[in-house]
């Protein structure tokens, strides 16, 4: 299959969007910008476009998809019921980066939801994504568009690295504003619980719903048969082929221990104005500003593998500060929970 790659912002006339929804309501998939991450976009309710998702991206398929709809009231498509919680939080932060998990509208195929009971669904800012979804008509299903495993795209030059010949088209929307994916939270249980953290931060939440729980798989690797609230967290994710390593503690022990530590081929990743004391080549990934951080990581992290580099140490973020565990949770996730402490 030939892969399209077509320029699109949010004021081309209606021509341009028009091959890409006529792919969607043939149960085809489209990588699609979104102001977190790029996403594989297929038709929610169709088995065959979903599992079309599922092969793209080689996703094992007990991984569920968040669902994208372009206004508040499309959910109550998706969902059985809409609790005071979500109405709230969606008044707040849709659109944008915030995603809900609720039990699902019978109509919501198992596939979709990776035979879980419940659905995500997300409400994008993104005007490209808005548009797409407004003009196909449909609910959009739409993972994060890299390779199971891969950091996730935020430009569409990475969905084309990785998905090349494995789907047609890919909307070039430019880079992707934050840079992580969204926020995830459950509201099925007793009391809301976030599964996977975003720029909508913890205090954000805690802000509209009071209390909030953190799933211990944010921050930690998962016990060996510990159940799992977001099937996400079982796999292997964001890992460039450079083996990341995290190093925690001030700058200054961080060149100490890296600059005993080098070798060729390996780097460092730094914050903004930092570096000049490492004896290794080393890429700057931000202020001590979650945003910022967040904004770059991935797009860093896939230029490791571009520059070939075998090894990364990593300056660890601030991890008193809750607006950092997006961050923090990705870099764990991508060092595989390997972290030295200098
Ligand atoms: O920002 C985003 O959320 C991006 C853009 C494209 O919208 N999408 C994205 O999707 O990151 P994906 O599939 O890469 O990540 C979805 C996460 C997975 O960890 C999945 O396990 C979890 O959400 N998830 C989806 N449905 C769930 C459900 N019903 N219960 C628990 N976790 C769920
Ligand atoms: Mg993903």
């Amino acid at each position: 299959m030939k892969t399209e790659v077509v320029k699109i912002t949010a004021e081309s006339e209606n021509g341009a969007y028009k091959k890409a929804a006529e792919l969607l309501n043939d149960e085809q998939v489209v990588g699609m910008p979104t102001e977190t991450v790029y996403g594989l976009a297929g038709n929610a309710f169709s088995p065959v476009a979903v599992n079309r998702i599922f092969e793209a991206k080689g996703r094992p398929t007990d991984n569920p998809l968040i669902v994208h709809v372009s206004k508040f009231e499309d959910i109550y498509d998706l969902v059985k019921a809409v609790p005071e919680s979500a109405k709230k939080l969606a008044e707040k932060f849709w659109p944008g980066p915030l995603t809900v998990i609720l039990p699902k509208a019978d109509k919501v195929p198992y596939c979709t939801t990776g035979n879980l009971d419940t659905v995500a669904v997300r409400c994008p800012s993104h005007p490209v994504a808005r548009r797409l979804i407004e003009l196909s008509g449909l609910p959009l299903a739409a993972p994060s568009a890299n390779l199971s495993g891969k950091p996730s795209p935020t430009r569409a030059e990475h969905v084309y690295e990785d998905l090349n010949g494995r789907i047609p088209l890919v909307i070039d929307g430019g880079e992707s504003e934050e840079g992580v994916e969204s926020t995830v939270i459950s509201l099925v249980g007793e009391k809301p619980r976030l599964l996977r953290p975003g720029n909508v931060t913890l205090n954000e939440l805690k802000s509209v719903l009071g209390e909030v729980e953190v799933d211990n798989a944010v921050l930690n690797p998962l016990k060996k048969d510990e159940k799992v609230s977001s099937p996400g967290m079982k796999y292997k994710h964001y890992s460039p082929e450079a083996e990341i390593i995290l190093v925690r503690g001030d700058y200054k022990g961080f060149c100490d221990y890296v600059n005993a530590n080098s070798s060729d081929d390996v780097y460092a990743m730094v914050f903004d104005d930092e570096g000049r004391e490492l004896n290794i080549p080393f890429i700057c990934y931000g202020h001590e500003d979650y945003k910022l951080l967040a904004h770059s990581l991935f797009d860093t992290l896939r230029e490791l593998d571009k520059k070939g580099a075998k090894r990364c140490f990593v300056r660890y973020p601030d991890e008193h500060n809750d607006d950092n565990l997006a961050v923090l949770n990705r870099l764990l996730r991508a060092a595989g929970f390997k972290v030295i402490d200098v």
